[in-house]
C-alpha cells in the first residue's frame, strides 16, 4: 500500500521539514509538580522521588493523568514503556488537548497486541473540534522492553510527531487552503490506559485477557521546551519520514477512498512538493 501510495498524484506529501531552535529552561521531571492523577482510583501512581509514573488496568478499571500546566506551542517530550506480553485490547492514549466542542487535539494512542505480535501507533489531529485524520504505523521496535521517547512538537506553522527523535507524521498549517490549524486554544497533556477492546483488535475480534491483569505502562523523562521558535529546513528528517511512511504506515486517511466517497478532505489534495 505505501509504495502505490507514493504514486499517488493526490498524496499528502508536502512535508517541508523544519527543525526548532527552542529557547528554554528545563528543570528536572517531576510528576509530583506537573501532573494530577485525575481517574482510576489508586490505579495511577507517582513512585519514588517522582520521576516515575505508572498506570495500571484491571477488569474494574483503568487510569489515568493530566499535566497540571497548559501549553500553547512547544515540544513536549516523554518517555513511555507500554504494557508487556498479551496487551491485546488495552490501549495507551498520550495527546495534547483542549476542551470544549471546538477543540484541538494530537494523538498518539497504543493500541496492545497478543504476546509477540507487534503494536499499532494510531495517530490523529484534531482541529476545531474535527478529527477524522487517522493515521496508523506498526511499531518497528519492541515498546515495552525499554522506555522510548515520544514528542510532540507544535508551532504555529507545523505539527510534528516524533518517536525516538524519528519523525513520523507532520500536520502543516494549511489555513490558506481553509483547514484549521490549533493556534489560538493552549492544550493540556493527558494520558490514560484504558480497555479497549472493542475497537482495537480488528473490532472486537480478540478479547482482552484479564488473567494477565493487572496492565500497566510507565512513564519517566517528561521534558517540556517552550518558547520563541526558529524554524529551518531538515533534510535528514524529510529523509527519515520517508522511510517510516514506506516502510511502516498501515493506515493513512488519506488514501482510503471508500471512506470519502464525495472526494478527499482538503489536506490530502496538496501536492508533493518536494
Ligand atoms: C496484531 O498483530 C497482527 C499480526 O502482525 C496484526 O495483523 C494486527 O493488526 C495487530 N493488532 C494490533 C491491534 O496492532
Amino acid at each position: 500500500m505505501s509504495s502505490s501510495f507514493y504514486s499517488r498524484p493526490t498524496s499528502f506529501l508536502m512535508f517541508s521539514f523544519h527543525f526548532l531552535l527552542v529557547a528554554y529552561t528545563a528543570g528536572a521531571a517531576n510528576f509530583y509538580n506537573d501532573f494530577d492523577i485525575t481517574w482510576g482510583g489508586g490505579r495511577g501512581k507517582i513512585v519514588g522521588p517522582g520521576d516515575i509514573l505508572t498506570l495500571s488496568l484491571d477488569r474494574i478499571s483503568g487510569s489515568g493523568f493530566q499535566s497540571k500546566k497548559e501549553y500553547h506551542f512547544g515540544r513536549i517530550d516523554m518517555q513511555l514503556k507500554l504494557v508487556p506480553g498479551n496487551s491485546a485490547g488495552t490501549v495507551t492514549a498520550y495527546y495534547l488537548s483542549s476542551q470544549g466542542v471546538n477543540h484541538d487535539e494530537i494523538d498518539f494512542e497504543f493500541l496492545g497486541n497478543t504476546s509477540g505480535e507487534p503494536y499499532t501507533l494510531h495517530t490523529n489531529v484534531y482541529t476545531q473540534g474535527k478529527g477524522e485524520r487517522e493515521q496508523q504505523f506498526r511499531m518497528w521496535f519492541d515498546p515495552t522492553s525499554h522506555f522510548h521517547t515520544y514528542s510532540i512538537l507544535w508551532t504555529p506553522q507545523t505539527i510534528v510527531f516524533l518517536v525516538d527523535e524519528t519523525p513520523i507524521r507532520e500536520f502543516q498549517n494549511m489555513e490558506t487552503i481553509g483547514v484549521p490549524f490549533p493556534k489560538n486554544q493552549p492544550m493540556r497533556l493527558y494520558s490514560s490506559l484504558w480497555n479497549a477492546d472493542e475497537w482495537a483488535t480488528r473490532g472486537g475480534l480478540v478479547k482482552t485477557d484479564w488473567t494477565h491483569a493487572p496492565f500497566m505502562a510507565s512513564y519517566r523523562n517528561f521534558n517540556v521546551k517552550a518558547g520563541h521558535v526558529m524554524s529551518q529546513p531538515n533534510l535528514a528528517h524529510r529523509q527519515k519520514l520517508r522511510w517510516v511512511w514506506k516502510n511502516h504506515m498501515i493506515y493513512n486517511y488519506c488514501t482510503d477512498a471508500k471512506r470519502f466517497p464525495r472526494g478527499f478532505p482538503p489536506e490530502c489534495k496538496v501536492k508533493f512538493r518536494n
